[in-house]
C-alpha cells in the first residue's frame, strides 16, 4: 500500500469529525477521506448485526477510495464489531485500546468513568480493555443516548439549556461514585465536552476517544513506515449518506470554517 494514499475515517454520522481534527493537527500532509454514516445514525441503540452490515458497507466505502489505513472513529463499531481489523487488506484501529490506555495512564484514583452509546456498554469493551491494562481499576458505565442525536441536531452550543439538563442528569451518577477520569467512549461527546466537564466537575479528566485514536493512529502509520512524504498540505474528502446540510452546519462549528469540509453525498447501499 502506497504512503502517498489518503488515511480512511469512518463514524455513523459527525462524531469520528473529533479524530479528523486531531489527526490534521498532528499529520498535516495526509490526505483523508471521511464518511459519516448520517442517513442510518444513531447506531447505538441498533442490533449487533445490523451494526456489523453498516460498518462492513462502511469500510468497503473507504476501500473504494484506495485508503491506506482505516479508522473507525466510533466506539460503537470499535466495541460491537472489534475483530473486523483482522480481515482487511489495508491497518486499521478502532478506538477502544487507545482511549482506555490514556485513562488507565491519567487516573490516581483508579476509579475510572465511562460513558458511550447503549450498544458499547451493553458489549463492555471499554471495561474489560481497563481491566486487562489494570486489573485493580474500578470501573463505572453510564450509556448516554440522547446525547448522539443532541449533537447530530446541533445542540451543541457550551450554554445549550437542553443539553446541559440531560448532561447533568446523565452525569450525576458518575459524579457521586467520585470518578477522577471519565472516558468519553463515544466520537460524538467531546463535541459537547464543555457541557461534560461543567456536569463532572474541573477535578475530573476527560478522556477524548477521538484525539487519543488520532495519536494512536499515526504511531501506527509511522511505525509501518505509511507516513506521506510530500510537503504540500494534505486534502481532506468528506462524504455522508444523507442531507449535506446539516453536516456541513456542525463541522463548520466544530472544524472550523478554515478547514475545507464540504461534504458529498453517497448511496451507502451500493457498498
Ligand atoms: N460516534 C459514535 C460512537 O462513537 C456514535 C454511535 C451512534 O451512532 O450511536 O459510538
Amino acid at each position: 500500500m502506497a504512503s502517498n494514499h489518503p488515511i480512511g475515517v469512518f463514524d455513523s454520522g459527525v462524531g469520528g469529525l473529533t479524530a479528523v481534527k486531531e489527526l490534521r493537527a498532528l499529520l498535516p500532509h495526509e490526505d483523508i477521506v471521511y464518511f459519516g454514516d448520517t442517513s442510518r445514525a444513531p447506531y447505538g441503540n441498533r442490533s449487533r448485526d445490523t451494526i456489523l452490515r453498516y460498518a462492513r458497507q462502511d469500510v468497503n466505502f473507504l476501500l473504494s477510495q484506495k485508503v491506506k489505513m482505516i479508522i473507525a472513529a466510533c466506539g460503537t463499531v470499535s466495541s460491537v464489531a472489534a475483530s473486523m481489523g483482522q480481515s482487511l487488506p489495508v491497518p486499521f484501529t478502532g478506538v477502544v485500546t487507545p482511549t482506555c490506555r490514556a485513562a488507565v495512564k491519567a487516573t490516581k484514583n483508579k476509579r475510572i468513568g465511562v460513558i458511550a452509546t447503549a450498544a458499547t456498554i451493553d458489549s463492555g469493551s471499554y471495561r474489560k480493555e481497563l481491566n486487562a491494562l489494570h486489573p485493580e481499576i474500578q470501573v463505572f458505565e453510564q450509556p448516554c443516548p440522547l446525547f448522539v442525536p443532541l449533537v447530530e441536531n446541533a445542540f451543541i452550543d457550551p450554554g445549550d439549556q437542553v443539553t446541559n439538563l440531560v448532561a447533568q442528569r446523565y452525569l450525576s451518577g458518575l459524579r457521586g461514585a467520585g470518578v477522577d477520569t471519565l472516558i468519553l467512549g463515544c466520537t460524538h461527546y467531546p463535541i459537547i465536552s464543555a457541557i461534560i466537564s461543567k456536569a463532572m466537575g474541573d477535578q475530573v479528566t476527560l478522556i477524548d476517544s477521538g484525539r487519543e485514536t488520532a495519536v494512536y493512529a499515526a504511531r501506527l502509520l509511522k511505525d509501518q513506515q505509511l507516513l506521506a512524504s510530500g510537503g504540500q498540505e494534505g486534502r481532506n474528502a468528506f462524504y455522508v449518506s444523507d442531507s449535506v446540510d446539516g453536516f456541513n452546519q456542525i463541522a463548520d462549528i466544530f472544524l472550523g470554517r478554515e478547514m475545507n469540509h464540504s461534504a458529498c453525498r453517497i448511496n451507502i447501499e451500493e457498498y
